[in-house]
């Protein structure tokens, strides 16, 4: 399979792209990244040097570059479509949504029409289970629930999900839909809440807790993300939506205990900074269409997953260091500022 991953140098496309290489001896990935701050071509050196040239191939540009995304298909043969790219943090989107909308949904137009034009036979959508919105203390998001997303950020990619099912009905174009509950593990950016709590506590700085700490997330290791979306490249129904979920749902403040305890670090850390605005309370997800359909598990539970995750933090300091641009330090200086 030749296959074009968009967005491939974030954090769950590193992992993706990682896995797939190995997993497939066949398989052809051409990476397609705009290198935002979120992206980072150094994630993928080791597959560069093993792999550049032959079965790896890396394109700096935008999805919404519809001569780009043309060339680069037919340059490549390729004959499936990924589609990681995008604006990826709620907070972000809270201060600024109008790069949401330039990539989360006009980039995703481009990409559905590009490759509906030059005829591709697969493509899947990565979205996300924010699009369903909150829910209350019981119950889980099902592949019926209506789409109802509270943040910027989820309503561009509830946005682009509606582009990809008008996809399916008006053209018959084979597009699958993933969503999936709250990633961790390496190579996340340091502005989510696991790695940007064990990058502060590591060095002994407070922890911003939104609210009262009493928000629920459904969190998933992302490899286990990665076989998701893998299985419904390889067996997803054209037209259907698969939610994923990891069986770990935690209030956000078990997790910054999790972390300030496994770092040896006291819980006076912890700082209750105002809520973000619209914070949705609680996501679950029902992944049982998934595991019927597709066979899909989580393998690893949280334990294990935030253990791994807190191991990679420690022996790659370097990496933490590097990410940290700028523009990062700008943006959450600015965010954290106005929050105390
Ligand atoms: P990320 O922010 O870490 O990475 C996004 C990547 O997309 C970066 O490499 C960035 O450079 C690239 N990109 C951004 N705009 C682009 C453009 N216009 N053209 C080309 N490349 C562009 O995001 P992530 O956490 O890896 O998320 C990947 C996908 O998974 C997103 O679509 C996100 O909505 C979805 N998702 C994420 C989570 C999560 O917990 N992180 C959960 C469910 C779904
Ligand atoms: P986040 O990692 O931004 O993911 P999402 O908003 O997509 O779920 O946030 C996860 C949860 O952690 C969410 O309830 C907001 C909360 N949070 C904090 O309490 N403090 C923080 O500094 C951040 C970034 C998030």
């Amino acid at each position: 399979m030749r296959l074009l991953v968009t967005g491939g140098c974030g954090f769950i496309g590193t992992n993706f792209v990682y896995m797939m290489l190995r997993k497939h001896p066949d398989m052809v990935i051409v990476n397609l990244d705009k290198l935002t701050y979120a992206g980072n071509r150094f994630n993928l050196l080791p597959i560069e040097n093993e792999f550049g040239g032959t079965r790896y191939h890396f394109v700096h540009g935008d999805i919404a570059n519809a001569e780009l995304v043309a060339h680069i298909i037919t340059e490549h043969k390729i004959d499936a479509v990924v589609n990681f790219a995008a604006e990826s943090h709620v907070d972000r989107s809270i201060a600024d949504c109008n790069p949401f909308i330039l990539t989360n949904v006009l980039g995703t137009q481009v990409l559905l029409d590009t490759a509906r034009r030059l005829g591709l036979p697969k493509f899947v959508h990565v979205s996300t289970d924010e699009v369903y919105g909150t829910l209350g203390p019981t119950g889980k998001f099902t592949e019926e629930t209506p789409l109802a997303p509270n943040s910027p950020y989820s309503a561009s990619k509830a946005s682009a999900d509606m582009l990809c099912r008008a996809f399916f009905e008006t053209y018959d174009f084979p597009v699958t839909i993933t969503r999936c509950s709250n990633n961790y593990g390496p190579f996340q950016f340091p502005e989510k809440l696991i790695p940007l709590m064990i990058m502060k506590a590591s060095r002994g700085e407070s922890l911003p807790v939104y609210g009262d700490g009493m928000n629920v997330r459904d969190w998933i290791y992302v490899t286990d993300h990665c076989r998701g979306v893998e299985l419904t490249l390889l067996k997803g129904k054209p037209g259907q939506a698969y939610n994923f979920g990891g069986n770990a749902e935690k209030p956000n403040i078990e997790v910054v205990k999790t972390i300030l305890s496994a770092l040896g670090q006291p819980e006076t850390l912890i700082n209750y900074v105002k809520d973000r605005p619209g914070h949705d309370r609680r996501y679950a997800m029902d992944y049982s269409m998934a595991a019927r359909e597709l066979g899909f598990e989580p393998e690893y539970t949280f334990e294990r997953g935030i253990a791994e995750t807190l191991e990679w933090y420690k022996s790659n300091e370097a990496w933490m260091e590097q990410v940290q641009s700028g523009s990062y330090r700008t943006f959450m200086d600015k965010w954290y500022g106005e929050r105390q």
